[in-house]
């Protein structure tokens, strides 16, 4: 249909049929979205390495692996060995490692992904533009699925893709639907991920093909 990167965010699958839920979206998207929390960096816990490491079993999807935890360097190696394909993390959570995060990723042949929450500003890692695959700009709070896009970050999005390599994908998450994606898109986001609006809807191909 077009270049945008469709990435639907297991977060609202049922994890208890999590395969059954990931073959659901497979024959529409390229990737898939894995939300890692650690109960600190953010208020929830969900997803850690057992299970991303059963998921890569059972699909041959790129795995998305947003990483929503304090002290993400030293995840990085598990992560990587498990079979993670890109690793998200937060600048917030890795400050002044975050030149040596980003060089750890790469050293273990993975594309990078750096992500900023909605109070962070552009300016704060406009010098990591150039070495990383991937920008998440958060368009909610992290920790949740299910919450209502915050439209101050379209501003981000238009800043990034200003200033952004050629090759940068521009990634939003949080609150995604076939109306706040065209938002997005307009913008200059290539990557969207979506949850909720994905796996509660009665068609999940037609959800995911309304996205882009
Ligand atoms: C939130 C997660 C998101 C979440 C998005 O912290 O990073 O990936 O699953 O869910 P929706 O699309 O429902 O907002
Ligand atoms: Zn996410």
């Amino acid at each position: 249909m077009n270049n945008i990167i469709i990435s639907p965010s297991i977060l609202s699958a049922d994890f208890s049929n999590l395969e059954r839920d990931i073959k659901k979206v497979e024959p529409y998207v390229p990737w898939i979205h894995i939300d890692v929390m650690d109960g600190h960096f953010v208020p929830n816990i969900t997803i850690g390495v057992p299970v991303v490491e059963s998921i890569r079993k059972v699909t041959k999807l790129f795995l998305d692996t947003h990483l929503m935890i304090d002290n993400p360097y030293s995840f990085i190696d598990i992560f990587s060995s498990i079979g993670a394909d890109l690793i998200t993390f937060h600048y917030e959570a890795a400050l002044d490692k975050t030149l040596q995060t980003i060089e750890k990723i790469k050293n273990n042949n993975k594309k990078a992904g750096l992500s900023i929450k909605p109070d962070t500003k552009v300016d704060e890692i406009e010098q990591y533009i150039n070495e990383v695959d991937l920008i998440l700009i958060m368009t909610v709070e992290p920790g949740f699925g299910g919450q209502k896009f915050i439209e101050s970050q379209l501003s981000k999005i238009e800043k990034i893709k200003k200033i952004a390599p050629p090759n940068l994908i521009i990634q939003v998450d949080g609150g995604i639907n076939n109306k706040t994606a065209k938002l997005c898109i307009n913008k200059g986001a290539n990557s969207l991920v979506s949850g909720s609006y994905i796996y509660k809807s009665a068609n999940i191909k037609q959800a995911i093909e309304a996205l882009s």
